[in-house]
């Protein structure tokens, strides 16, 4: 029985080559608070209250002991059968912290890019970005950050006013509203709404490589004077230093990034502008309100610039500027209310990014944007196993160039895995998921009495 855990009902590609392999059975479990998943009409302060990650994965536990399913009896259920929790991104982190928590009633599991820490500001977000993009790219990203942040600083708003123009965004008078702006075709992965580095797949049938395409403009040596010019628009205040590349930036915000708004003004919440109270405020059930909670209450990774080092984005972007939304969606209820800033460690009481758990796989990606709050943390050094023993107890992979939950895409036509058509740094990754879950089976086999009936692939 293979369990995929999901935010929203997707199949997970990869889920279908171990059916065609094993010729399991395959559930997708939608969590509650998303989806066709509501316990409520609204998603008021109160009404969220049930919204913890400790009773997701209690759903989970509760569903696998207890679901019939039809044509068959209760001998499925776990853990009188062996079930193996699969799941990407924040539900990859609900796999590791479920099969942690509840490894007498799951076998295994394998969790792709887990969300397995919790912290409060995550600007290490962007650092996949400033290491492995073309570096004409981000130096003159970081170039034009340093002086927005100096005309910030300087407080003359005249010259803020003229700065955002520039972008064509003089109507944003929040400076944070601004800066989250012309941040999105970099990334901004709460509210995206153009896709970013996170969206760059292997298989470019899924994916989309749109933050090349902002590279080009930024770095385009090609562009007409008008465009050019505006490198200079700026220079008096910042002691008559030109900088380098601000015409191709606006212009690709202007032309490609403010149109996505259609006929609704730049200015309006249904666009550009976030620092409206009663936006935030509206209850209506949402894939994003329901985020938003969780990062509000335990996981925070509120995306924010790295204040002291050269940063892609406006350094007002700080966790407070997150911290705000919170405050204005989640007033205080009757039943409930939220804290003043997340409470981490209902997060990471499993463990954080050095948490382990016997038969839990963890697969990363080397430039993965949440690299940096799960198993392949940079801060937690290099990760190999030392011994046999411990790759098959502790099964881990970190997907060389790889980004976000880059193994869950397979090709896979009609129930055909076209093995030989992937890239072979993908298909390897593959290769090595179906010999884990193939000595997890003959584990289990083992257990059981009934000896290995599977050679090991
Ligand atoms: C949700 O709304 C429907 C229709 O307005 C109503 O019948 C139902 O009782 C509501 N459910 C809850 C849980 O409030
Ligand atoms: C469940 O079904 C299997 C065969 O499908 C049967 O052997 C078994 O006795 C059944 N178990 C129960 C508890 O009904
Ligand atoms: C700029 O970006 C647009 C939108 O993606 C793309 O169509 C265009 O080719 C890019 N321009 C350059 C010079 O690369
Ligand atoms: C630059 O000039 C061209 C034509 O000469 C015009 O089409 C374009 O809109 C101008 N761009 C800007 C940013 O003014
Ligand atoms: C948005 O900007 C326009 C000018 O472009 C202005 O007339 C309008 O009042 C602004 N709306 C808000 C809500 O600030
Ligand atoms: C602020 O949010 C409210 C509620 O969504 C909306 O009606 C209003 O138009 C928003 N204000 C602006 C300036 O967009
Ligand atoms: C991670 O956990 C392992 C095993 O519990 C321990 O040996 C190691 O020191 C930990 N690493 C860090 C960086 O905390």
């Amino acid at each position: 029985m293979f369990l995929t855990l999901q935010s929203l009902m997707t199949l997970e590609i990869v889920l279908k080559l171990f059916l065609q392999e094993f010729n399991g059975l395959g559930i997708v479990l939608e969590n509650r608070y998303y989806g066709a998943s509501y316990p409520f009409n609204t998603s008021t302060t109160d009404n969220l209250r049930f919204f913890t990650t400790e009773q997701v994965i209690a759903d989970t536990a509760h569903f696998a002991q207890n679901v019939i399913l039809p044509g068959h009896n209760a001998t499925l259920q776990a853990p009188k059968s062996l079930w193996i929790l699969i799941g990407g991104s924040v539900p990859g982190g609900q796999v590791a912290f479920a099969v942690k928590e509840y490894g007498n009633i799951f076998w295994a599991g394998l969790a792709s890019s887990g969300l397995t820490k919790g912290v409060l500001g995550y600007p290490e977000w962007y650092d996949p970005i400033q290491k492995f993009a073309p570096q004409d790219c981000t130096a003159s990203l970081n170039g034009i950050i340093d002086k927005i942040d100096t005309v910030f600083a300087n407080g003359n708003a005249n010259q803020i006013h003229h700065m955002k123009s520039i972008f064509g965004l003089e109507t944003l008078h929040d400076n944070g509203d601004f800066a989250q702006t012309i941040a999105y075709p970099l990334g901004n992965p709460f509210l995206y709404i153009t896709p970013t580095w996170q969206e760059i797949n292997w298989d470019p049938a899924v994916g989309s490589s749109e933050f090349f395409s902002f590279c080009h403009n930024v770095t385009n040596p090609n562009s007409p004077k008008n465009i050019t010019a505006l490198d200079y628009a700026l220079a008096p205040y910042t002691d008559n230093e030109p900088w380098p590349n601000l015409g191709n930036y606006a212009n690709y915000i202007k032309k490609y990034l403010i149109p996505t708004c259609g006929d609704v003004p730049v200015n309006n919440s249904a666009c550009f502008l976030q620092h409206n109270q009663s936006y935030w405020a509206d209850t209506t059930n949402s894939l994003r309100r329901s985020y938003l909670y969780t990062m509000c209450t335990e996981m925070g990774t509120y995306t924010a610039a790295h204040q002291d080092k050269p940063s892609l984005v406006s350094r007002v972007l700080k966790p407070e500027y997150t911290q705000q939304w919170c405050t204005w969606a989640f007033p205080p209820g009757k039943h409930n209310k939220i804290p003043s800033t997340p409470d981490l460690e209902r997060y990471n009481v499993y463990g954080g990014s050095n948490m382990s758990a016997p038969r839990l796989a963890f697969v990363g990606g080397e430039q993965d944007v949440f690299r940096d709050v799960g198993f392949f943390a940079v801060d937690q050094g290099e990760r190999y196993s030392l011994t046999v023993e411990d790759a098959y107890l502790h099964p881990q992979m970190l997907i060389e160039s790889g980004g976000h939950r880059w193994d869950f895409e397979a090709l896979n036509t009609g129930n055909v895995w076209e093995k030989d058509k992937e890239p072979q740094f993908i298909r390897e990754v593959h290769l090595w998921e179906l010999r884990v879950v193939a000595r997890w089976i003959g584990q289990w086999e083992e257990r059981e009495g009934r000896g290995s009936k599977r050679d090991e692939l």
